[in-house]
């Protein structure tokens, strides 16, 4: 007989019996941005492979899109994680929840921006580009290493985007947030590998999300998009949705996550379907 996660002899009124999955049973995740796209598909996912996940969001969470046999290891926090001491509170509250583990970190959470080149960039999209794509993953990284560190084991994820190893894919500020988040995923790779702890970034193309309402319409740079976007049009024609979906990027999140990547450490993964061959 297989183990079970529940008691085999319970009544018949508890959960159903469900096996052991070793990918996520006992483990801690903490997912930014879990309320839309890349970040609720991975919610969906790690929870289905029984990880206990502590998700956070400016936005609130639809629990409607949460698997009721998996509501019991799931905790949502609405935050904003570019206030003052949010990414600090948000692992705080991960520990009074689940214990003084984290295992895995995934730095979903971000914008994009408005294809605004160095030209017309202005300070404000500048800040909200980098504090959200850059500054908050790296204030996320400093909070759980303490604990993973403790436990000599952890992963982290952190989604960043073709356009972190392009000059063609965005604007400026969100290009720049990108590659700064390599810099960050490398170094963390690096100086914490002896420790148990790996970092990785994974690069998608374009993926069918929520993204483009975080972009500041208002100040659309026309001038820039009209020079990005033969670039685009061989990944993304005009007119079709992206080809990718949030499920795909999530089930390689859980892959970097996994024992089976544990030799898989500072890379840059693309997910584009060829679009970084170019
Ligand atoms: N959609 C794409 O084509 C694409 C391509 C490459 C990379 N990415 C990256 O994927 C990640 C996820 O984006 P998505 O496409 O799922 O977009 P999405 O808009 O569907 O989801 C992003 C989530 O992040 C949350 N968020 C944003 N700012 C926040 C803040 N300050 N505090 C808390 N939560 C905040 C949003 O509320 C939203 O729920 C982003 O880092 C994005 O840059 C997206």
């Amino acid at each position: 007989m297989p183990f079970s996660y529940h008691n085999g002899n319970a009544p018949s009124l508890g959960p159903p019996q469900r096996a052991i999955d070793a990918a996520g049973f006992g483990k801690v995740a903490i997912i930014t941005g879990c309320s839309s796209g890349v970040g609720l598909a991975t919610t969906q996912v790690f929870l289905s492979h029984q990880y206990e996940v502590l998700g956070v969001d400016i936005k609130d969470i639809d629990y409607a899109k949460i698997d009721g046999k998996d509501a019991g290891r799931f905790h949502f926090h609405q935050g904003d994680l570019m206030a003052e001491g949010e990414c600090d509170a948000v692992v705080r509250i991960c520990v009074a929840k689940f214990g003084e583990k984290i295992d895995v970190l995934a730095n979903i959470a971000g914008v994009m921006d408005a294809f605004e080149a160095a030209d017309v960039i202005t300070d404000h999209e500048w800040e909200r580009v980098m504090g959200t794509n850059l500054t908050v993953p790296t204030r996320m990284i400093r909070a759980v290493l303490p604990f993973m560190k403790a436990k000599k084991n952890g992963s982290i994820v952190n989604v960043a985007s073709k356009a972190a190893v392009s000059g063609a894919a965005a604007g400026l500020a969100y290009t720049t947030s990108k590659h700064g988040l390599l810099g960050v995923t490398k170094h963390t790779a690096w100086r914490f590998q002896g420790e148990g702890i790996r970092c990785n970034a994974v690069l998608p193309g374009s993926i069918d999300t929520n993204i483009n309402d975080s972009i500041e319409k208002e100040h659309f740079d026309e001038t820039s998009f009209a020079v990005m976007k033969p670039i685009w049009e061989l990944h993304n024609p005009s007119g079709q949705k992206p080809s990718i979906s949030a499920l795909e990027v999530a089930n390689v999140i859980l892959f970097l996550s996994s024992e089976g990547a544990r030799a898989i450490n500072g890379v840059a993964l693309p997910i584009d379907k060829a679009w970084g061959v170019i």
